[in-house]
């Protein structure tokens, strides 16, 4: 929605996180989440890769493509150059949330203590990547500062799979979940992606 500031990322309830350690798989990820129905992916910028990446697969113009891992503002510049349209990063850095706010783009940025939370807060967003959620108590954790936090939405990451994705969708507050389950079946090919893809999209938000 538009109130989110989340733009075209809000309409998509998974967001696949792709790592890339073969170039090879970038057009097999492309073509296996439009195939399977999931037309959005977060390219983590961790290695030589991933700019290219982030670039080659804004560059079809059939999908969504955001860039994770970004730890600066020259990382944000970089990834807004190459076509970025949303940006993720694994902790709060208030340099990078200005600049990529000002930029007119989405960004949903890590947090994961209440001090944490709040900061965001302060700095006006309303939805931020829980990271990472699995080794900090996941549902759990969601439920104690869905509590407290009540304007706040978090996408989940860190540990959620297929297994369990439903019960993390059904949470009042979580928007969204993340991570890399989806394109990690990449080395299988395009079917093994649209696969993936098309088994998470079936699970809905409630
Ligand atoms: C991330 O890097 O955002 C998350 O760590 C993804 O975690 P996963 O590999 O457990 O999905």
């Amino acid at each position: 929605t538009g109130e989110s500031g989340l733009g075209a990322l809000a309409d998509h309830h998974v967001v696949p996180l792709a790592s890339i350690a073969d170039p090879a798989h970038v057009d097999i990820i492309g073509e296996g989440l439009t195939a399977g129905g999931l037309p959005v992916v977060e390219v983590a910028l961790r290695g030589i890769h991933g700019l290219g990446a982030v670039r080659r697969l804004a560059e079809r113009g059939d999908l969504l493509v955001g860039a994770g891992t970004v730890l600066s503002v020259d990382q944000a510049r970089d990834a807004l150059d190459a076509g970025a349209g949303f940006i993720v990063t694994p902790g709060l850095d208030a340099d990078v949330v200005r600049f990529v706010s000002d930029a007119g783009v989405p960004i949903v940025p890590g947090v994961l203590t209440p001090t944490e939370v709040q900061a965001a807060m302060g700095m006006g967003l309303s939805h931020v990547k829980l990271f990472p959620a699995g080794n900090f108590g996941g549902l759990k954790l969601l439920s104690a500062y869905a509590d407290v936090y009540r304007e706040v939405r978090f996408m989940p990451s860190g540990g959620i799979r297929q297994d369990n994705l439903a019960e993390h969708l059904a949470h009042p507050a979580v928007f969204a979940a993340s991570g890399s389950w989806i394109t990690a079946t990449a080395s299988d090919g395009v079917d093994a992606v649209a696969a993936a893809a098309r088994a998470a999209a079936s699970v809905e938000l409630v």
